[in-house]
């Protein structure tokens, strides 16, 4: 069963300009997933979050650029009350989590979308409604003219921050020094954010964390992860 063009339109999203890959291979047995629960718990970009049908007593938290979604099944299955927001623009990535969540059962308590962050953030989010959102291992864009590719600059920070609550938390986490201190940079300089470390700090890894891919990429190759925790100030 293919992906029908009126599906695609709905759900897969390739005119917003983004600086990742978002295309290539999925299987049958992918895109029969992606067609049973994109109408269920996908987020097309006409739709809010206000329109999700999410249980209002439920902490809502976010991922950005999730992956392959282990992640997003690790904090699904560790907080059973929270509903996940996984954001991926690379539509490989999106066909294996909905496997993933759906073969460890919590799939229903997330809601997934292949649109770009900025374009979420923007216009699906509204102020203060997300309790808490991770970054790990963003793209590092290493050379110095792609920096301004990398996904954290000034003005994502200020959109972050305001679809934060009060006293919610932002963790980030990157296994390149580099990107790490750019992060760091810009989010103790971002008005409103507390770094939990203190300013110039990262926090020791938090010991139930999972190792994501790209952590364990980094690892392999002989690089030690850095992490970030922001709270957003109440005052
Ligand atoms: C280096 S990978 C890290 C994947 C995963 N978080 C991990 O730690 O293994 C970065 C991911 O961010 C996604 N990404 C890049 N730009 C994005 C954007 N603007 N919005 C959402 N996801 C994005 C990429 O497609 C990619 O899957």
């Amino acid at each position: 069963m293919r992906l029908s063009p009126e599906f695609r339109k709905q759900f897969i999203q390739y005119e917003l300009r983004t600086y990742g890959r978002k295309n290539g291979f999925v299987t049958t047995g992918q895109e029969e997933r992606l067609l049973r629960w994109l109408p269920k718990i996908g987020l097309p970009k006409e739709m809010t979050l206000a329109d999700a049908d999410i249980p209002s007593a439920s902490p809502i938290v976010m991922e950005i650029g999730f992956g392959n979604g282990d992640f997003l099944v690790h904090l699904a299955s560790m907080h059973p009350d929270w509903t996940l927001i996984g954001v991926e623009i690379y539509l490989p990535g999106v066909a294996k989590a909905v496997g993933r969540l759906e073969d460890a059962g919590v799939i229903e308590r997330c809601r997934i979308t292949q649109l770009p962050a900025q374009f979420v953030l923007q216009h699906q989010v509204a102020e203060e409604q997300l309790d808490g959102v991770y970054i790990n291992h963003p793209d590092p864009w290493p050379k110095p003219r792609h920096h301004k590719r990398r996904l954290i600059q000034k003005d994502f920070a200020l959109l972050l921050v305001s679809r934060v609550k009060k006293g919610g938390f932002i963790k980030l986490a990157s296994d390149k020094p580099d990107l790490a201190e750019w992060m760091r940079d810009i989010l103790d300089a971002t008005p409103g954010l507390r770094n939990v470390a203190g300013v110039g700090g990262f926090i020791p890894r938090d010991e139930d964390r999972l190792e994501t891919k790209f952590e364990q990429r980094g690892h392999k190759e002989g690089r030690s992860s850095q992490f970030l925790h922001y709270i957003k100030e109440t005052t």
